[in-house]
């Protein structure tokens, strides 16, 4: 593969190459590095940018001291060997005062405590020069019905999201927050398990302006939902501030797979709006964003393996980058989207000054049976799309 380039702006959390396989079922499978040894280490491989939770860097107690200095020690890092330190977030998850939520839990001594932890993590992302602070309410939800006022739970997570909008604001952080939509795991139901969802909330804070979505490709999948739909949706009301890229088999436990190692087909068109934008909507916005994993090389992997795979997913990316731009460059595509109409669904359904009396008078020749008679050829285009991607 070529190697990548900054420009390519490939970024990595450092919870993914950090994984040391510990699964509900058994014990690491790998040594933990120092998280500077990982950042280095993906500098070497062509990655622009990494990410990372407060917890990654230094330990859930650890004094104001250690704090600083392993904050510290890994900025030094990531100046030296060029890596750009993009989003950073929160763990309000692994500590068992987490059981129930963040920022709605129950318990209102641990969402002040919770929500103080977010504060502190957002002035650690603003001293780091991230440009995006994420938010994944891992476990924010519950796993029964009957423990929730499901409408106080929902206040509780606007009031926390306003509050730390507003903090970013009154500090003048040039911070935006993307929420992290996931259906399930390690709640059973999580609040926000949807894009959908998480637009919907944003819509009703008093902050929203500065808050958006970091989509992950697994977490819509184990909602049997389409990714590219959902980020589509997401760029449609200007939200898509960050991205977390994955792979994922189907409905399951949130798979973490390589990018492209789940659904390769929606992954093709993933890149294909990303690299190319919409098809005949130029004006519509663009990701111009970070291109960030969040996977786990697989438990069965060795050192060797965190690097196969950290590589692997960079491939898979400028492999469907390059595929998707051949795919729309190819004039028996263009021909094909045309012949197909999809450049027709960019022209409003009323004409511009058209009255809603004159469109209702004005009925023009409509052949009903003709329509319905119409063949499309959806599948040839579809196949042309495969063609380029294996053929
Ligand atoms: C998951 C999530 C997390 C988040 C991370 C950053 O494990 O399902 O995707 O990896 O992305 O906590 O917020
Ligand atoms: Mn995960
Ligand atoms: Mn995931
Ligand atoms: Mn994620």
């Amino acid at each position: 593969m070529r190697t990548p380039t900054p420009e390519d702006k490939f970024s990595f959390g450092l919870w993914t190459v950090g994984w040391t396989g510990t699964d509900p079922f058994g014990t690491s499978t790998r040594p933990a590095l120092d998280p500077w040894e990982y950042a280095d280490k993906l500098a070497e491989l062509g990655a622009w940018g990494i990410t990372f939770h407060d917890n990654d860097v230094f330990p859930f107690d650890a004094t104001p001291e250690v704090r600083r200095d392993r904050i510290a020690q890994l900025r030094d890092v990531a100046d030296k060997s060029g890596l750009t330190i993009e989003m950073v977030t929160t763990n309000t998850f692994t500590h068992p005062l987490f059981k129930d939520g963040g920022l709605t839990a129950n318990d209102r001594s641990v969402r002040r405590f919770g929500l103080r932890k977010v504060l502190d993590a957002v002035d650690i992302a603003a001293d780091c020069g991230a440009s995006t602070f994420v938010m994944w309410g891992g476990r924010e939800g519950a796993e029964y019905d009957s423990s929730k006022d499901l409408y106080a739970a929902l206040e509780r997570y606007k009031e926390g999201l306003d509050t730390v909008a507003g903090y970013i604001k009154s500090q003048g952080y040039d911070l935006k927050i993307g929420l992290e939509p996931k259906p399930n795991e390690p709640r059973g139901d999580i609040f926000l398990p949807s894009i959908g969802h998480a637009l919907a909330l944003i819509a009703d804070l008093d902050h929203g302006d500065i808050v958006g979505l970091n989509p992950e490709v697994g977490h819509e999948q184990m909602a049997n939902l389409n990714y590219t739909h959902g980020i589509a949706q997401a760029l449609f009301s200007n939200k898509l501030f960050h991205i977390d890229l994955n792979g994922q088999k189907g409905l399951k436990y949130d798979q973490d797979l390589v990018f492209g190692h789940g659904d390769l087909l929606s992954a093709f068109f993933t890149v294909d709006l990303l690299v190319n934008g919409f098809p005949y909507s130029p004006n519509a916005p663009r990701y111009d964003g970070p291109v960030h994993f969040d996977y786990k090389p697989s438990r069965t992997e060795g050192m060797q393996g965190i690097w196969d795979s950290a590589k692997a997913n960079m491939e898979t990316y400028l492999m469907l980058a390059d595929k998707a731009r051949a795919f729309r460059a190819d004039p028996e595509v263009d021909k094909l989207m045309k012949e197909n109409a999809v450049d027709q669904l960019a022209i409003p359904t009323i004409a511009e000054g058209e009255s809603l009396e004159d469109f209702r008078s004005n009925v023009e020749e409509f052949d009903a049976d003709a329509a319905g008679a119409r063949e499309y050829r959806f599948v040839e285009l579809y196949q042309a799309a495969l063609r380029h991607l294996i053929g």
